[in-house]
């Protein structure tokens, strides 16, 4: 695509020229957006980049590793790349907590807290990169109205950390252009082709208290899932689907035993903008192979129920 490759190259040099032998910090989500400006600070300024990933814990199945190979001292990427594994230090502090705002505040005020005392290590910088897109830019100028979730970005740190100026070379793009720029840069199909995935990670997609054993019966759970919508060719047609731990558990059968346990929602939408969406009306075969699937694979599930709510009224995530 000519026209990526053009702006990859006019980008790089804008770059060059602004950074000059700055040092530059950036926060690494493993989403798309970050992603892509990371790897455009480093094709354009190499070891003068650093990128910090937070390893929360609450990501998908594989997700910190896959963010580590691209990245980290084994990629084919030369700049300064910092793994912070605090996924106890994130478990410990969501122990016995139940509300969902007060989950989601407690993670963005830990990880804005951890990425400072990174960044500290670090020294001064000179610029702080953001994954920011148009539509961002568009969204941000409206003035959002009545606060439904307090969404959790990693963009939003600049106040925490001491630098002098950001860079957000995504600015203008939309997010097909992102990821077709992330593609010209040699990013993995797997990372460009990201869902949407909340800041908050899978901590709202469990319903009630987060513990280490519930984020792994969930990543297992989303792991078939995502495995058995990709093997059917569903992936590029959904906007965005995943499995959620419900609180919730109930009766079932094994053999001869009773068991009781836990019950998996699916969820699965078709939207344009994410501000409102419909369920997904999958083909019922697949259905039943997730679920036999995840009861067989998943210990501590018995039970798979499938989310038929739109929005509104309901929201994409649980929580
Ligand atoms: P809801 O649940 O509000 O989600 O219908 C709409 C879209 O936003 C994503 N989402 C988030 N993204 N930080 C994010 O970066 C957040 O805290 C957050 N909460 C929800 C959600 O995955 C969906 O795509």
């Amino acid at each position: 695509d000519w026209i990526m490759s053009s702006f990859v190259e006019e980008s790089i040099q804008a770059i060059r020229d602004k950074v000059g032998s700055g040092k530059v910090l950036c926060a690494l989500s493993g989403g798309v957006d970050s992603s892509v400006a990371a790897v455009l600070l480093s094709k354009a300024v190499g070891k003068q980049l650093t990128c910090i990933f937070v390893d929360h814990g609450l990501l998908r199945k594989n997700e910190g590793d896959e963010v580590e190979k691209v990245f980290g001292p084994e990629g084919s990427l030369d700049l300064n790349f910092v793994r912070v594994n605090v996924q106890e230090r994130f478990y410990s502090k969501l122990a016995g907590v139940e509300e969902p705002e007060a989950k989601r505040k407690i993670i963005g005020e830990e990880f804005i807290r951890v990425f400072e005392e990174e960044a500290k290590k670090i020294g001064t910088v000179d610029f702080l990169v953001q994954g920011t897109i148009y539509p961002d830019v568009i969204e941000s100028g409206l003035g959002k109205s009545a606060v439904i979730k307090s969404h959790h970005n990693v963009g939003g740190l600049p106040d925490y950390v001491d630098f002098k100026e950001i860079i957000e070379p995504l600015r203008l793009l939309f997010k097909d252009e992102v990821r077709k720029t992330g593609l010209e840069l040699g990013l993995p199909e797997y990372l460009v082709y990201r869902q949407p995935f909340p800041g908050p990670g899978l901590a709202i997609r469990i319903i009630g208290e987060v513990t280490a054993e519930k984020v792994a019966i969930l990543q297992d759970a989303d792991f078939i899932y995502r495995q058995e919508l990709e093997n059917a060719g569903l992936n590029k047609e959904i906007g965005q689907y995943f499995a959620a731990l419900t609180n919730m558990r109930s009766v079932g059968v094994m053999g001869d035993e009773r068991t009781y346990d836990y019950a998996i929602a699916l969820r699965a939408v078709t939207t344009t903008d994410f501000m409102t969406a419909e369920a997904a009306e999958l083909p019922w075969d697949i259905l039943g192979k997730c679920s036999n699937r995840i009861v067989n694979e998943v210990k501590s599930v018995n039970r798979v129920l499938y989310d038929c709510t739109g929005k509104p009224p309901a929201t994409i995530e649980f929580e």
